[in-house]
């Protein structure tokens, strides 16, 4: 697996991700309008990295990356760069989410586990905070088998919903 951004000739494999984003999680591609190229998404997804004009509902700058599997993309990765933010203690550093028809093949481990290896490496997040909703039992296995220590569970205020948080210390990685 590879988390990278699509290279320009992989537009067809792009617009097959957006007719396919699944209806239990709509916000798939963060930033994303129906109309924009793949070329107008990059710049967006570009500035959102780097905190220029960024969207009125992100709240601190984000790295988005795609999930690729011998070609095909099967889900996606969100990075917060800093938990400094009203919710941020609540969101968590890192989003994640697989396709429903590449789900159960362990590709939502392997994407905590390249995005935590991102957030140290190239973005200097030693100590990184994972949140899900306690109903979410695929979520908690994936943070457990990426070393998740649970902090505590705690009521979102701005939901209504509770949130399990895990932190998880990545280690220097030298493969
Ligand atoms: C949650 C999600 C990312 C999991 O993706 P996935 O690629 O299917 O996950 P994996 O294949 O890596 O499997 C994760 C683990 O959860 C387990 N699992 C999967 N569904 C489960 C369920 N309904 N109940 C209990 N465990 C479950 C798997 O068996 C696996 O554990 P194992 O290796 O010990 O057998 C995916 O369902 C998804 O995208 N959901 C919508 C977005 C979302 O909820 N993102 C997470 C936000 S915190």
């Amino acid at each position: 697996m590879e988390l990278r951004l699509p290279a320009p000739h992989e537009e067809p494999e792009f617009r097959r991700v957006v007719a396919a984003i699944p209806a239990d999680h709509p916000t798939f591609l963060h930033f994303h309008r129906a109309d924009m190229s793949l070329a107008e998404y990059l710049d967006v997804l570009r500035k959102q990295a780097l905190d220029i004009d960024t969207a009125p509902d992100s709240e601190v700058p984000s790295t988005f990356l795609f999930a690729f599997v011998d070609g095909r993309i099967v889900g996606r990765a969100s990075i917060r760069h800093s938990l400094d933010h009203p919710l941020g203690l609540m969101t968590g550093h890192i989003g994640y989410a697989v396709l429903p028809e590449f789900r159960g093949r362990g590709h939502a481990t392997d994407i905590l586990r390249l995005a935590l290896r991102h957030a140290h490496a190239q973005l200097g997040i030693p100590h990184v905070l994972v949140t899900c909703d306690p109903g979410n039992l695929a979520s908690i296995r994936v943070i457990e088998k990426n070393d998740g220590v649970f902090e505590d569970e705690r009521l979102d205020a701005a939901t209504g919903m509770r949130k399990r948080r895990y932190w998880i210390d990545v280690l220097p990685y030298d493969g």
